[in-house]
C-alpha cells in the first residue's frame, strides 16, 4: 500500500478511533472526579515550544502508536474544561455528544457553502436557527445562520445594520461613499464589537459610548444624550449594540428601554447576547432578556452557554430577510446570478465564511439526543450557583464583590483582613490569581474595573459545585498568607 493509501486505511481509523474515544473517556473521567489533576497544566510559552518542535519528518513508516501517543501528550498539556474548578473564560465544557458529533463532521466535511455540500447540515441548521428564534421570542419571518464565533457573528449583524440603515450603498460605494457611520454601546461592550466597526472603515470613533449604571447596565434615559454626541462629531449613528450580557461582569442591558430609544430614533437594535441569549431557554432567568424580541439582530453563542464545542454562533435577525443583507454580494460561480435570498439552503449568501464547518450538526443531535430541559436546567444551575457564591464573597469579610451577578460571571477581589493601608490591591489581585491557577487546583481570570483589578469567575462547567467555589476562596487566602 501507498503512503497516503495507508493513511486512508479504514481499519487504522477504527483502531486509532476507539482509541482515542477510550482516551477521551478517561479523561473525562478523571477531569471530573480526580481533582488532584491540575486544571491548567502550566508550562512557560519557551517551554511549551520546545515540547512541540516542527521539524517533521520526509516519510515516516505508518505508525499508528505514534499518533496515539502523540494526542495522549496533547490531552496532558492541555487546559481541562472538564475539570469543576475550571471557572475561567467563557468557553464550556462541551458535551460528549457534540464532540463526536464535531468528529463525524469533520470525517464527513460537508463544507455549507452550497446546499449540495451539506444538504443534512444545512437542514439542521434550518431547525436549530428556527429553535432559537423561537427561543428568544422572535415571529415567524425570524431566520438567520450559524457562523464561526460571536466576534464575526456581531460583525455580519452589524454589516446588515449598516446595509439597512446607512443610507447609502457601502457594500458596493465603500465607507467613505456617504457621511460616516457610528453605533452606539456601553464601553461594556465587547471589543469585538469595536473591531467590526473599524473593519467597516468607521474609525475608531464609530463607536460612541453610553455610560453605564453602578451594576455596569447601559443607562437608557443616556442614549439620547450619546445620539447628540455622535452628530456633533458628524456621524450617522445606524444601532445601538447592547449587551445580554457583558464579559467582564455578565450585565444585562436594559432591552425594552433600549429597543424603546431605536424605535424612537428609527435605529437599528443589535443584541450582543453571545454569553447571555441563553437566559431565554431558562424558566427563573428568561426575564433578563425581556425586549430582545424586539431587536432587528441578536448573536447568540452556542459555544458558551449551550455546552457546545467551540465555535457555533447564531446569528438571528428578526426578519430573516435581513440576513441576506450583510453581504450583498452575489459569488457567480456559486449563486449562478440568481437571488440569494430564493436560495435560503445556499449558506455562503449570509455567512463571512465560504466553507464552513457542520455546526449544526453538533447543536442539533445534542437537542434530539438530550432533550431540552437539560440545557434550560443548566443555564438556571449555573446563574443559581453564581449568586450563591456572590453572597458567599458578600459575606467574607476578606473578600469584597464587585457587583451583585446578573449572569454566572462574579467579580470580586481579596482586601484581607488588617492590610497593610497601602497595599497596592491590583497588584495583590495579579498575584493571587497567577499563584492560584499556577498551583493547577483552580484557573480563574481577572477583569479590571473603575475600581480596579478584580478576580473574576465564570460558573460555566456543570460539574463545578459551591464546594469548589468556596474552595476556591480559601485557595486565594492560602495564597495570600
Ligand atoms: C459578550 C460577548 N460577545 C462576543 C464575544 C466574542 O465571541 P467569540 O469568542 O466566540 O468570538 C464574547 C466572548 O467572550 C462575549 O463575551
Amino acid at each position: 500500500m501507498s503512503t497516503i493509501d495507508n493513511a486512508f486505511d479504514a481499519e487504522t481509523l477504527r483502531v486509532l478511533g476507539h482509541r482515542l474515544v477510550d482516551r477521551l473517556a478517561d479523561h473525562l473521567r478523571d477531569s471530573r472526579e480526580n481533582l488532584e489533576m491540575p486544571v491548567l497544566p502550566w508550562a512557560e510559552p519557551d517551554v511549551s515550544i520546545a515540547n512541540w518542535p516542527g521539524d517533521f519528518p520526509a516519510g515516516p513508516d505508518p505508525d499508528p502508536a505514534a499518533f496515539d501517543a502523540l494526542l495522549g501528550r496533547v490531552i496532558d498539556g492541555s487546559t481541562h474544561l472538564h475539570h469543576p474548578r475550571f471557572v475561567g473564560h467563557q468557553v464550556t465544557s462541551p458535551l460528549p455528544t457534540a464532540a463526536l458529533a464535531e468528529f463525524a463532521g469533520a470525517m464527513l466535511n460537508n463544507g455549507m457553502a452550497i446546499y449540495e455540500m451539506g444538504p443534512v447540515a444545512t437542514a439542521m441548521e434550518r431547525a436549530v436557527i428556527r429553535w432559537m428564534c423561537d427561543r428568544i421570542g422572535y415571529g415567524n419571518e425570524a431566520g438567520g445562520l450559524l457562523t464561526s464565533g460571536g466576534s464575526v457573528g456581531n460583525l455580519t449583524a452589524l454589516l446588515a445594520a449598516r446595509q439597512s440603515h446607512a443610507g447609502f450603498d457601502a457594500w458596493t460605494g465603500g465607507a467613505s461613499a456617504g457621511p460616516p457611520l457610528a453605533v452606539l454601546s456601553s464601553d461594556q461592550t465587547h471589543y469585538c464589537v469595536q473591531r467590526a466597526v473599524q473593519i467597516m472603515g468607521w474609525g475608531s470613533d464609530g463607536v460612541v459610548a453610553v455610560p453605564v449604571d453602578e451594576r455596569f447596565r447601559m443607562r437608557p434615559e443616556l442614549l439620547e444624550d450619546a445620539f447628540g454626541r455622535a452628530e456633533g462629531l458628524g456621524r450617522r449613528v445606524v444601532a445601538v449594540v447592547a449587551s445580554a450580557a457583558s464579559t467582564s461582569t455578565g450585565a444585562y442591558d436594559p432591552l425594552d428601554r433600549v429597543a424603546d430609544f431605536c424605535e424612537r430614533r428609527g435605529l437599528w437594535l443589535h443584541v450582543d447576547g453571545a454569553h447571555g441569549a441563553a437566559a431565554a431557554i431558562s424558566p427563573k432567568y428568561g426575564q433578563l432578556v425581556d425586549g430582545i424580541e424586539r431587536a432587528d439582530s441578536v448573536v447568540w453563542d452556542a459555544h458558551k452557554m449551550l455546552l457546545m464545542p467551540a465555535l457555533v454562533t447564531a446569528v438571528l435577525f428578526r426578519d430573516g430577510a435581513r440576513s441576506y443583507e450583510s453581504f450583498a454580494q452575489q459569488a457567480s460561480y456559486l449563486f449562478e446570478g440568481r437571488d440569494p435570498s430564493e436560495e435560503w439552503f445556499n449558506g455562503a449568501t449570509r455567512t463571512l465564511e465560504c466553507t464552513k464547518r457542520m455546526m449544526s450538526l453538533e447543536l442539533y443531535s445534542t437537542l434530539a439526543v438530550h432533550g431540552t430541559d437539560m440545557f434550560s436546567e443548566y443555564v438556571t444551575g449555573t446563574y443559581d450557583l453564581a449568586r450563591s457564591f456572590a453572597s458567599l464573597i458578600a459575606a467574607s469579610h476578606d473578600f469584597e464583590l464587585a457587583v451583585e451577578p446578573d449572569a454566572n460571571i462574579v467579580c470580586f477581589r481579596f482586601v484581607g483582613d488588617g492590610l497593610v493601608e497601602d497595599t497596592d490591591l491590583d497588584a495583590l489581585q495579579d498575584r493571587l490569581r497567577s499563584r492560584v491557577n499556577a498551583s493547577g487546583r483552580f484557573y480563574f481570570v481577572r477583569t479590571a474595573l473603575p475600581k480596579g483589578v478584580f478576580l473574576r469567575v465564570t460558573v460555566i462547567n456543570p460539574a463545578t459545585t459551591g464546594d469548589d467555589l468556596a474552595l476556591l476562596l480559601d485557595a486565594i487566602r492560602e495564597a495570600a498568607e
